[in-house]
């Protein structure tokens, strides 16, 4: 309200009435984006050993294998998970179809995710190696290489509104829950039971549990919070509303990345529902630029009119190893 300069509610909710661009804005500003990599290392190497590490050794050469890093913020966690698939991989001396599926609500740290521009204070985050692996100097700032950046889809998506991705090996959903109320907590994780395959692993941030869903996911490290997905596919317990228009997939080249699902019917700003936490945030900056790590961003407004990701459709998921693969309302999830 402040940066608007107007001189009070009345005047700043004529100005939104007036310029949707700053209810979006203003949404975004209400989030909370503190995110960093290898947020937690120990559960990272946890999760390194008990899922990513079996999970490389279990597929064949060529592979697919499907990841989904939901409410990314700045890109950190999945520039993280696609970097220890890519080590694993490595390891084992296999190449595979790795695609990280990441999504978010706000508009401006997507943009940031995208930009893949991190500064120096990441050295404190990221080992030497892995810098030199996966990150060019760039000035002060470090840009992630373009084969990391190509294992990882960026996409808006509201997790309490939009279709969960399916057919997931891995779904990555840290600190988030901890935002929502009980009921969209379980809506959450009914989305995340549906998108994962049968055994597939769900990782948590660490004051996050299951809790309410202990029938969907076993755990397989509970300090570590990192669970498997347990039952059949519950249809019924996630309903969908129809996609909205358009799509904001990455262009970027790289097996099943690149363009936007089918255009569905409705249009509109996203919602922060459910989202709790009141956060910080004043700047306005236009262009992406190094994200300070682990503080609340400050991001530029999406523009007006901004889509998520279209409804299920023959886009680059459908195939193996491919994109999203969204499911259909109501429809199958692996
Ligand atoms: C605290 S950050 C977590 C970032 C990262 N997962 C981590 O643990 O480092 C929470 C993120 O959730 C996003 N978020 C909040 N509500 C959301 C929703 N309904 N759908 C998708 N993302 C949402 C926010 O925009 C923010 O980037």
């Amino acid at each position: 309200m402040g940066l608007t300069r107007a001189a009070g509610l009345a005047e700043y909710a004529k100005l939104m009435r007036q310029a949707p661009g700053e209810v979006t804005a203003l949404a975004d500003d209400l989030l909370i984006h503190v995110t960093g990599f290898f947020r937690d290392p120990d559960v990272w190497e946890a999760l390194r050993e008990q899922v990513v590490a079996p999970l490389v050794a279990a597929r064949e050469p060529g592979a697919p294998v499907r990841a989904w890093v939901a409410a990314c913020s700045s890109g950190e966690e999945a520039y993280t998970l696609a970097m220890l698939l890519l080590e694993e991989s490595d390891r084992a001396g296999k190449r595979l179809d790795i695609k990280v599926f990441a999504t978010d609500l706000a508009e401006r740290a997507l943009a940031h995710a995208r930009a893949g521009l991190y500064p120096g204070g990441i050295e404190s985050d990221v080992s030497p190696e892995r810098l030199a692996r996966f990150f060019a100097r760039d000035d002060e700032s470090y840009r992630v290489r373009q084969d990391l950046r190509d294992r990882v889809v960026f996409a808006s998506q509201n997790v309490l509104q939009d279709p969960p991705f399916s057919r997931l090996d891995i779904a990555s959903c840290r600190n988030l829950l901890i935002y929502l109320e009980p009921e969209a907590q379980q809506r959450v994780l009914n989305l995340l039971h549906f998108g994962l395959r049968e055994g597939g692993a769900l990782f948590l941030g660490s004051s996050e549990t299951v809790g309410g869903a202990e029938a969907l996911f076993e755990p397989a490290d509970k300090k570590a919070r990192i669970y498997r997905r347990v039952g059949p596919t519950r249809h019924g317990t996630i309903d969908f509303p129809p996609a909205r228009a358009g799509g904001r997939w990455d262009r970027r080249p790289g097996p099943g990345a690149g363009r936007p699902l089918a255009a569905g019917g409705r249009t509109g700003p996203p919602h922060p529902a459910g989202v709790v936490h009141p956060g910080g945030g004043d700047g306005r900056p236009g262009q992406p630029r190094p994200v300070p790590p682990r503080r609340h961003l400050a991001v530029p407004p999406p523009a007006p009119g901004r889509a998520v990701p279209g409804p299920p459709g023959p886009g680059p998921g459908r195939g193996a190893g491919g994109g999203p693969g969204r499911p259909a309302p109501g429809g199958g999830g692996r």
